[in-house]
């Protein structure tokens, strides 16, 4: 499509029953109660004329440029500041208006550059167009007189300039980084023609600003302008797509010139992002074209052996003739394949399908098994579906947010700015997490109590809340006997009321105050609206089932569930990891969560694929690795994920990887895996794929190809390819198609389709007869499953414990500017925040090592040993280290050991015991985890091996 403006109405929208009717310039319009005279003008058709007004943001009423007249009314009001009154009579263009109008700009104009034409945003500038609009075409002052022209430029964000020479101090761009971003990194300075915008009176790189880029869009001149149309020239034309990092799923404008993408704008019908963004989304898109990039199919018959660029052709039926070579040799179930939640849900069902179909078993998995599989499992045991219960705006209206395990600043940022609104609006906020991570306090946001609890003991933290709820008489008895099971119910409220779950037996296990377990457990009763979010510190535990029963059954006894603004809610790590469990990725389960033994769901199957279905499950990832090592599972399809880099005891998967007779990677980049594989068959980015990514709240949300594939090929296209020269034949025309098959073969996709999500935008599944434009909240009226199922959740500790060597644990997370493995952002600018992983350590833990600020460390685990920096921080508890992933060079898996989820395999990432050190000196480069282990997996052959792609997944 041509370049998509989105109309600005001005002020924000305001959602009231009662209605208010009125006239501008003659023409009748209707609206809610409390909304603007300029929103009702713009709804009319009529759009007044406005600098400092944009309906992302509050009326600010300072550029009084949208004057306007009203019947009976003295003066000319500002139309954005002046609420719509019943048979109101409003005037926008007179005579005394216009002249008023013009003498507003002439002042603006006079104190503004006269570069139009050689400036950056010459044809998409507010201020140009507004001097058009009122019809100026003089300035009488003249542009001698003072003025800004020499105030500095600013350059020192890698995305977005600051040139203050430009700007008209209309402070939209303060109002935006407090209103929509929640991170007050500006001001306005000075008074009169002294005041000025101010990064905190430092430049912006060095400010508290986080480059969302939520200025710059709202910026209605060049002031703040994105680098890339300075250097490419304005936009010409948009394609509607969907980020490709987290799960929050924000809907984007790819803006384009030609074939080259200018910049990515966030779009204000987004369902999850509502026209919000964060840097990674916003900015960090330009790995898609980085050099690196593989783009041609590669063979060689051993890891030992040089890449060999082959075609297409070749390439599949290279691998085609091994993995048919080995199934005869090895038996059926001696190949597997495990999927991306990178990828898109119709990439990812057609993996599953060439695995249960082609290779004829069922052992496929995806890089959810490390993340959330025990979401899948714990929702799924108590409501009756593996998935979040809410929409992101359900937030609005939740009076207590409980935060578990998650770091929503970093790792869901666009939510976090949803949620700190909320919070400053009045909401209540408890923050669950070993970690004072940034929203236990940030500018107008405090956390009510933080509950910095020893890793591991979640659980036993959450039965104690649970304890208080039943023994002080804070059961929702009415919610619990109507829509909950008698028994199952009885029998929890027995158990959590026994005394090894009281707040007083707890708090030794976990280190939390009692009194503040006590609190916390009152607050979210007393709600009236508490909603639970919550993220990989929940899941990836030996007990991370248990831990999401455990808050399943809290929103249950206290009826927190059903209704917006509560909820059990997982702010899923990645774009798409909701999709790639739906779409049957899991070695159990076929679409939708229907269980492979289930004959007459596999008859479903067989119908449509034409082949009789293994109902035995295959093999979970962790199982193909000891397979591997074993000998007994021969070869393997990764599509997208760098399993040596973000598996946990990288020892043991590169292992198991050099131990396989054929491995096929699809992937952007030659990754760490790769470096073991047999077969490299260049991938796709988002910005060349064609299909749906599928976030936290269910949201199927269309990613469209803004170009044609670099590699030649959609990736789903390069596995239906493999499966028929496998003797399956398998094919579709076109994307659409796979969709289509997934909504005939799966009752909660039944009315999902790309005709649907082109006419609607997105839509939550389930989306079917029942629900034809989807569910935003789920469990209204009765669960899923009918009744809700209490399972008693006993603490039990998990088997890595500290010890004299290992006196420390070790947890894991993200940082905002990097994400997972990194494979993406570190080829971007964001490296110039976060260049390398840090060590954070307390400060008495530091001093006892000898470690000072910013030492090099070493961090050793009973598998392994990696170096890096030391960040001296009382943010962490005393005996908790922790740090990112990001990096290879890092290598942090290296440590992360072998244990899991006893119903998932989830890894224990969030658990490691480890001992800390300091280094004498800085380590010879590369200082990396890898010194001690490559050498023993078989990298040979790994010359240009590079970094990793994709899901990586230890940490929200
Ligand atoms: S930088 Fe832009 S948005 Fe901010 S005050 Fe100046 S003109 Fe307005
Ligand atoms: S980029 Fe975002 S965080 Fe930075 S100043 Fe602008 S609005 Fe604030
Ligand atoms: S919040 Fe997540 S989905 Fe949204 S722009 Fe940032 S990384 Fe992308
Ligand atoms: S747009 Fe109303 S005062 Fe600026």
């Amino acid at each position: 499509m041509t370049l998509l403006r989105e109309h600005d109405l001005g002020t924000p929208e305001r959602s009231s029953e009662a209605l208010v009717s009125m006239e501008v310039d003659g023409m009748a319009v209707t609206v809610p109660a409390g909304t603007s005279v300029m929103r009702a003008a713009a709804l009319a058709g009529v759009d007044i004329p406005k600098l400092c007004a944009t309906d992302r943001l509050e009326a600010f009423g300072s550029c009084r440029l949208c004057l306007v007249e009203i019947d009976g009314a003295r003066g000319t009001p500002a139309s954005c500041t002046t609420p719509v009154a019943e048979g109101m009579r409003v005037s926008t263009q007179t005579p005394t208006l216009e002249k008023l109008r013009r003498g507003v700009m002439e002042l603006y104009i006079s104190d503004h550059p006269l570069d139009c034409l050689t400036c950056a945003a010459n044809g998409d500038c507010e201020l140009q167009d507004m001097a058009g609009a009122v019809g100026l075409r003089e300035v009488r002052y003249g542009y001698a007189g003072e003025n800004h022209f020499a105030a500095e430029k600013d350059e020192t964000n890698p995305y977005f300039t600051f040139d203050p020479a430009k700007c008209i101090v209309c402070s939209r761009c303060v109002r935006a980084c407090e209103e929509v971003q929640g991170t007050f990194a500006l001001t306005i300075e000075g008074r009169g023609f002294a005041s000025k915008v101010s990064p905190s009176g430092t430049n912006f790189f060095d400010s508290e600003c986080v480059s969302c880029g939520a200025c710059v869009q709202v910026c209605p001149t060049a002031t703040l302008e994105e680098k890339s149309v300075i250097s490419l020239g304005v936009p010409r034309r948009t394609v509607l797509t969907t980020c490709a990092y987290c799960g929050v799923g924000c809907s984007f404008k790819a803006e384009l010139r030609g074939d080259e993408v200018v910049r990515m704008v966030p779009y204000k019908d987004g369902g999850a992002n509502a026209g919000h963004s964060c840097v990674k989304g916003r900015f960090a898109w330009g790995y898609a074209t980085h050099k690196e990039r593989v783009l041609s199919p590669m063979v060689r018959d051993s890891i030992a052996d040089e890449w060999r660029e082959v075609s297409w052709d070749d390439a599949i039926g290279f691998a085609a003739a091994r993995l048919t070579s080995i199934q005869e040799r090895h038996g059926v179930g001696s190949i597997g394949a495990i999927s991306s939640s990178r990828c898109t849900a119709e990439e990812v069902f057609v993996v599953q399908k060439m695995v249960r179909a082609a290779f004829g078993n069922n052992n496929v998995d995806t890089c959810a098994r490390v993340c959330h599989s025990p979401t899948g499992y714990g929702l799924k045991q108590t409501f009756g579906t593996s998935a979040g219960t809410q929409d992101f705006r359900s937030v609005d209206q939740a009076d207590v947010i409980v935060v578990i395990g998650a770091n929503p600043t970093d790792a869901h940022p666009v939510f976090a700015s949803r949620m700190k609104r909320r919070m400053r609006e009045g909401a209540r906020l408890v923050v669950i997490d070993p970690r004072r991570i940034d929203l236990v306090r940030s500018p107008h946001v405090e956390a009510s109590y933080h509950l910095p609890l020893r890793p591991g003991t979640n659980v036993a933290v959450m039965n104690a809340l649970a304890h208080v709820v039943v023994t002080e008489g804070l059961v929702d008895e009415g919610f619990v006997a109507q829509r909950c099971e008698d028994e199952s119910f009885a029998a929890w409220r027995e158990f959590v009321a026994r005394p090894e779950n009281s707040p007083e037996v707890v708090a030794e296990l976990a280190g939390v105050p009692p009194e503040d377990l006590r609190a916390t457990a009152r607050l979210y009763a007393a709600g009236p609206n508490s909603a639970i979010y919550y993220g990989l510190g929940v899941t990836e535990h030996s007990q991370g089932s248990t831990m999401v029963m455990a808050m399943a059954n809290l929103a249950m006894a206290t009826g927190n569930i059903g209704r917006e603004g509560v909820g059990v809610n997982p702010l899923r790590g990645q774009n798409n990891v909701q999709g790639s469990c739906d779409m049957g990725s899991f070695p159990h389960e076929f679409s939708g969560y229907r269980h492979v033994s289930d004959d007459a769901v596999r008859a479903i199957f067989e119908e449509a694929w034409g082949r009789t279905l293994e109902r035995e499950p295959g093999l979970r990832i962790p199982n193909m690795f000891d397979a591997a090592v074993e000998g007994t599972f021969r070869a393997l399809f990764v599509q997208g994920e760098d399993v040596a880099q973000s598996d946990p005891n990288t020892k043991h998967v590169k292992a198991a990887l050099a131990a396989l007779e054929l491995l096929i990677v699809q992937d952007l980049f030659l990754n760490e895996t790769a470096a073991f594989a047999h077969v490299f068959l260049p991938g796709t980015s988002f910005l060349e794929k064609d299909g749906t990514f599928i976030n936290a709240e269910r949201r199927i949300n269309r990613v469209r190809p803004v170009m044609a594939p670099r590699n030649g090929k959609q990736e789903w296209e390069a596995v239906c390819e493999l499966a028929t020269a496998m003797g399956y034949p398998m094919g579709y025309e076109r994307s659409s198609q796979i969709m289509d098959e997934i909504a005939r073969t799966t009752p909660t996709f039944s009315g999902v389709s790309f005709e649907l999500l082109d006419r609607v935008g997105s839509v939550q599944w389930p989306c079917n007869e029942n629900a034809p434009l989807g569910t935003p909240v789920m469990h209204v009226g009765q669960f899923v499953r009918g009744k809700g199922h209490f399972v008693d959740t006993p603490y039990v500790p998990t088997d890595e414990r500290t010890t004299r060597r290992f006196p420390l644990i070790l947890t894991t997370g993200r940082i905002l500017s990097q994400y997972n493995v990194g494979a993406q952002t570190r080829r971007t600018e964001n490296v110039a925040w976060h260049a390398e992983d840090i060590l954070e350590i307390h400060p008495f833990d530091a001093e006892e090592r000898g470690v000072g600020e910013g030492d090099w460390v070493t961090i050793a685990s009973r598998v392994g040993e990696t170096v890096l920096r030391a960040h001296v921080s009382e943010r962490m508890p005393q005996g908790v280290v922790y740090t990112t992933f990001h990096f290879p060079a890092t290598g942090a898996n290296v440590v992360t050991t072998e244990f899991s989820d006893w119903a998932t395999n989830c890894p224990e990432y969030k658990v490691t015991a480890v001992q800390v050190r300091a280094l004498a000196r800085e380590p010879q480069a590369p200082a990396n985890g890898r010194t001690s282990h490559d050498h023993e997996a078989g990298t040979a052959g790994r010359a240009g091996s590079e970094l990793a792609d994709t899901p990586a997944v230890l940490v929200d």
